[in-house]
């Protein structure tokens, strides 16, 4: 499906990210594994199918330089830009309202809002550079995004923020061949997950109809279907995965 095709993940080291990384290796993809955390990116790797093919690259999505770096490294080891980018780093910082630091609620804007734009504008600039018409992005939302949450007006703030980049991405990009699309996942059994406490969890589990969370690769599969050509008529699309949870 992705045979020839160079793909970009950030949030590579993480629970969605290393599942991502899977799907597009045994898919036929060149996986660019990225994520701040270089030890747990480069395990990533050395699990996909291929390693040889593939690279782990430390990068900070909230550090324009660093995103510029790995775009550069990517073109010299692979001889060009990825077309594909999924933007999967992402961080809560969760406290009440009353309660939130200044700091933690700019610290998740910068990572979830401001490096889901970072990567995009430093991607696109260089496939419009090497003249290729074509690409994918899917960025991922959350369905508390769309819902709100008790604790997460930050987090909350930043996943509606990201419907909001990915529509105007997706109106802009659309002439240079470039569609966007973001994916909002209910709640998912990965790392991030495991930092809520476990009274939220009960609570969320009986608002969801399909009574379980989800698996990362439940939620990467679907980005793989919008990062790939059986999605081509999809642009703008903010696509709920979560088993009915805020429908
Ligand atoms: N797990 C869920 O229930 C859930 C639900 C909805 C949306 N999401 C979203 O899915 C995405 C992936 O989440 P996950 O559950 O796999 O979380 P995770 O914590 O397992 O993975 C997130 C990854 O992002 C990396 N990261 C953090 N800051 C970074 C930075 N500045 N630069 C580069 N990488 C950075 C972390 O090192 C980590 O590997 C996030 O955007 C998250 O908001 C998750």
């Amino acid at each position: 499906m992705f045979a020839g095709r160079i793909a970009l993940v950030t949030g590579g080291g993480g629970g969605i990210g290393r599942a991502v990384c899977r799907i597009l290796a045994r898919d036929g993809a060149r996986v660019v594994a990225t994520d701040i955390n270089s030890k747990s990116v480069e395990e990533t790797v050395s699990m996909l199918v291929n390693p040889g093919e593939h690279v782990a690259l430390s990068m900070n999505v909230t550090d324009k330089a660093s995103v510029e770096s790995v775009v550069k490294a990517t073109i010299d080891k692979l001889q060009a830009p990825p077309s594909l980018v999924a933007n999967i780093a992402g961080i809560t910082q969760d406290n009440f309202l009353l309660k939130m630091e200044e700091r933690s609620f700019m610290d998740v804007l910068d990572v979830n809002v401001k490096g889901t734009f970072l990567v995009t504008q430093v991607v696109t600039s260089a496939l419009v550079e090497h003249g290729i018409t074509s690409g994918s992005i899917v960025n991922l939302s959350s369905i508390m995004g769309k819902t709100g949450n008790i604790g997460q007006c930050n987090y909350g703030a930043s996943k509606a923020a990201v419907q909001g980049l990915t529509k105007s991405s997706a109106l802009e990009l659309a002439r240079v061949g470039v569609r966007v699309n973001c994916v909002l996942p209910g709640f998912t059994q990965t790392p991030m997950v495991e930092t809520v406490p476990e009274k939220v969890q009960k609570k969320v589990l009986k608002l969801t109809p399909l009574n379980r969370f989800a698996q990362p690769e439940e939620i990467a599969e679907v980005v793989a279907f919008l990062l790939s050509d059986k999605s081509s008529f999809m642009t703008g699309s903010c696509v709920e995965v979560t088993g009915g949870l805020g429908m």
